[in-house]
């Protein structure tokens, strides 16, 4: 059974196995990612009504832009479509969109659908929606260091102030509180680029479904799972279990 109490404030999912299951069905990888849009719909309602506050989806990472033309192509326009569809029910739920990654370099139109949609919830505040997009961690890690560099090299700072904080103020995740659990599906036990800073202390979730297949039961699941643990942050479990 779900404890209420114990609800994750974040929770970050790397959305993987489309294309493997539109293969499944003798279909082109985009019809995969289409239906993965159903997946989408169903752990953005359910972690709105379990309480989450912060729910943070990897849709594109800097890598996927290797992938053929046609491929990101049909992405970015998906994304437009699931943008412009989605707004009026964000706002009818009171959910916040946000981004992290490489905005900049997203096909215009996506950009700006994007942006505007950012625009029309952001007063929004029963739970924040991050869109990882064009996102890979590395590149997150290295924008912060240059601008911090920057800082120092102007003298805005001195060098003894580079801080874990003041890093993490320069993370496009500045706003959020790290992801208490982090979610995979698709049977790979990896990273892929994501979030390795902020996860540093998550509790990891691999299940071998295919996203397109995930709905709000197997959210639950996973979120009792992480129930099941015991996060001592370095501490002995004499210590967590005295506390
Ligand atoms: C995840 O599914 C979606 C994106 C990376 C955009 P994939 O497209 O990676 O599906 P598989 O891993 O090839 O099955
Ligand atoms: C990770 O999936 C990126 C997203 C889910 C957006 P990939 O399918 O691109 O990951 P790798 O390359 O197989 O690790
Ligand atoms: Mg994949």
């Amino acid at each position: 059974m779900m404890n209420k109490e114990n609800i994750p404030k974040h929770i970050a999912v790397i959305m993987d196995g489309n294309g493997r299951w539109a293969k499944q069905r003798g279909k082109s990888r985009v019809f995969g990612h289409k239906n993965g849009v159903v997946a989408v719909n169903d752990f953005v309602e359910c972690s709105a009504e379990i309480g989450v506050k912060y729910l943070t989806l990897y849709a594109f990472s800097s890598e996927n832009w290797n992938r053929p033309d046609y491929e990101v192509n049909a992405l970015m326009q998906l994304l437009v479509v699931t943008i412009k569809k989605e707004i009026d029910k964000l706002n009818k739920n009171n959910i916040r969109l946000q981004v992290i990654g490489d905005v900049e370099s997203l096909p215009s139109k996506t950009r700006k659908i994007l942006l505007e949609a950012i625009k029309s919830t952001e007063n929004n505040d029963r739970m924040t929606l991050i869109l990882a997009l064009s996102y890979s961690s590395k590149w997150e890690i290295m924008e912060a260091v240059k601008s911090i560099a920057k800082k120092v090299e102007n003298n805005e700072i001195s060098s003894d102030q580079v801080t874990e904080e003041l890093f993490e103020q320069h993370l496009n995740t500045s706003d959020y509180p790290d992801p208490e659990l982090l979610i995979r599906t698709s049977g790979e036990n990896r990273i892929s680029n994501f979030l390795l800073w902020q996860i540093a202390y998550s509790e990891l979730y691999f299940t071998d479904k295919l996203w397109p297949d995930m709905r709000k039961a197997d959210l639950i699941d996973a979120i009792e799972d992480y129930q099941s643990r015991e996060r001592r942050f370095g501490k002995t479990s004499e210590q967590i279990e005295s506390a």
